[in-house]
């Protein structure tokens, strides 16, 4: 049975990745279905959506992967610092490593997000961005995303820190809201736009 939604010329994975809370289902249902949920559950196990695209004449399907930041802030991006010794260590790693290798295994694009009110996810943006570096292409292309522009009078985070650190890190940088909509499908086109 032919259906509309197969026929397009290129697939490209995107991955999200940021900490808990900073809205990363949520810029993934607006951009998809247009959707909005004040209160969203935190993500569990992988989830994934798709939307195809018309760019510069052709069609690009994105299949856009999304899990819960949680579990890596916590306590799995200790690991990687070495900051965690012991039991839980020898316990958490192989299973880390195999979901995460899967999750970023393929991906052309990512948006690594933090949220606008909250210092501490940004902070945890360079570990996140180290993580994606040691599992993807250099090729890959990132966009950082700081969410939650609407909230403008509990902004933690000025636009500066984020646009300072993406020029010093070569990333593209947007701030947006999945609540108003604001450069949530600007973010993903040009992300979408920029893989060759
Ligand atoms: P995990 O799955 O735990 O990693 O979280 P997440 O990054 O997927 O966050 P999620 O999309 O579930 O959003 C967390 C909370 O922030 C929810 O209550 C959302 O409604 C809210 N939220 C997400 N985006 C925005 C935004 O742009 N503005 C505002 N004001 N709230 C938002
Ligand atoms: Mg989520």
């Amino acid at each position: 049975v032919y259906k509309p939604e197969d026929d397009y010329d290129y697939l490209f994975k995107l991955v999200l990745i940021g900490d808990s809370g900073v809205g990363k289902s949520n810029l993934l249902s607006r951009f998809t279905r247009n959707e909005f949920n004040l209160e969203s559950k935190s993500t569990i196990g992988v989830e994934f959506a798709t939307k195809s695209l018309n760019i510069d004449g052709k069609v690009i399907k994105a299949q856009i992967w999304d899990t819960a930041g949680q579990e890596r802030t916590s306590s799995v991006l200790q690991y990687i610092d070495g900051s965690v010794q012991g039991p839980s260590k020898l316990l958490g790693r192989p299973r880390y490593r195999a979901i995460t290798s899967a999750y970023y295994r393929g991906a052309v694009g990512a948006l690594l997000v933090y949220d606008v009110t909250r210092h501490t996810t940004f902070e945890n943006i360079a570990r996140w961005l180290k993580e994606l570096r040691e599992h993807t292409d250099p090729n890959i292309v990132v966009m950082l995303i700081g969410n939650k522009s609407d909230l403008r009078h509990l902004v933690a985070v000025p636009t500066e820190y984020g646009k300072s650190f993406s020029e010093r890190e070569s990333l593209y940088f947007m701030e947006t809201s999945a609540l108003d909509a604001t450069n949530v499908e600007n973010a993903f086109t040009e992300v979408l736009s920029q893989i060759h």
